[in-house]
């Protein structure tokens, strides 16, 4: 795809997060409904709901023939990656926007045939938008972001999500005991977004293709290693234990959980 095809849906979608921004804000004046999905600590909101909708209503009347893969069900059953295939997760960290009202994000990705070409990461309260894609370089709003130092784990702070340190899935009370210190966010959008900024060293939890398709393509933009958790490529469409570290901390993590790819 040439630059200038890049550039123009890359404007219209940062017009769409935008406008998607206004709207979350302004229903966070009104009160929520609020349901469990699968249970108590899985909620969806009304305001995701409406969100993911706006968003492939934008998607299809921009480009018809994509498939949508969206966390709430509005988008396509997707078996396959072929063509455009847009990803979509209308709020990141559903539970900070019910109980903090902050610290949660909209992103949204662009793959094309299995190769990432957009990401977004829109940290909604922070009004911080992290894009990009290999090909345009990634932005902090308006500002190119540099790729964060390739930092080891004992030098840098870690963001592992509670259930597995709780239970120490993969052996990951060592890896936490080995780095600088445990940061838990609550949203994988801004997880990511301390990777991409460098003020983690590392970013693991179990998450579903929504939670990791922007992500992934921004970090992997900064030379970032986004891996499964014992290193191997991700599947575009299925759920795994995802890990976006530097990629020493990567090589310092994997002894760690007996890996040794
Ligand atoms: C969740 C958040 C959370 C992560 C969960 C995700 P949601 O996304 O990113 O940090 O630990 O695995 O499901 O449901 O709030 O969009
Ligand atoms: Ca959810
Ligand atoms: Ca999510
Ligand atoms: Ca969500």
């Amino acid at each position: 795809m040439n630059e200038s095809e890049l550039h123009r849906i890359d404007r219209s979608v940062k017009r769409w997060l935008h406008t998607s921004r206004e709207f979350i804000l302004k229903k966070m004046e009104e009160s929520l409904n609020v349901s469990e999905k699968t249970g108590r600590k899985d909620l969806v909101t009304n305001v995701d709901k409406e969100n993911e909708k706006f968003l492939i209503s934008k998607i299809r009347t921009f480009a018809p023939d994509s498939q949508i893969l969206g966390e709430e069900g509005f988008g396509d059953q997707i078996r396959q990656t072929k063509g455009w295939v847009w990803v979509v997760d209308p709020i990141d960290g559903t539970m900070n926007f019910v109980k903090q009202r902050d610290h949660f994000a909209i992103m949204i990705a662009l793959y094309i045939d299995g190769q990432g070409v957009l990401g977004y990461i829109y940290d909604v309260i922070g009004d911080q938008l992290l894009s990009g894609g290999p090909d345009l370089g990634v932005f902090n709003n308006d500002e190119v972001l540099a790729a964060p130092a390739n930092v080891s784990l004992r030098d840098g702070l870690i963001c592992v999500s509670g259930p597995m340190v709780m239970h120490n899935y993969h052996n990951f009370q060592t890896v936490v005991e080995t780095s600088s210190g445990l940061r838990i966010y609550g949203s994988a959008g801004i997880e990511m977004i301390h990777v991409l900024k460098g003020e983690t060293v590392a970013y693991v939890s179990y998450l579903k293709p929504w939670d990791f398709g922007a992500g992934k393509i921004l970090a992997e933009s900064l030379g970032l290693a986004v891996t499964t958790v014992d290193g191997k490529p991700l599947d575009m469409l299925s759920s795994d234990f995802v890990m976006v570290a530097t990629v020493q901390a990567q090589q310092d993590i994997l002894p760690i959980i007996g890996s040794n790819v």
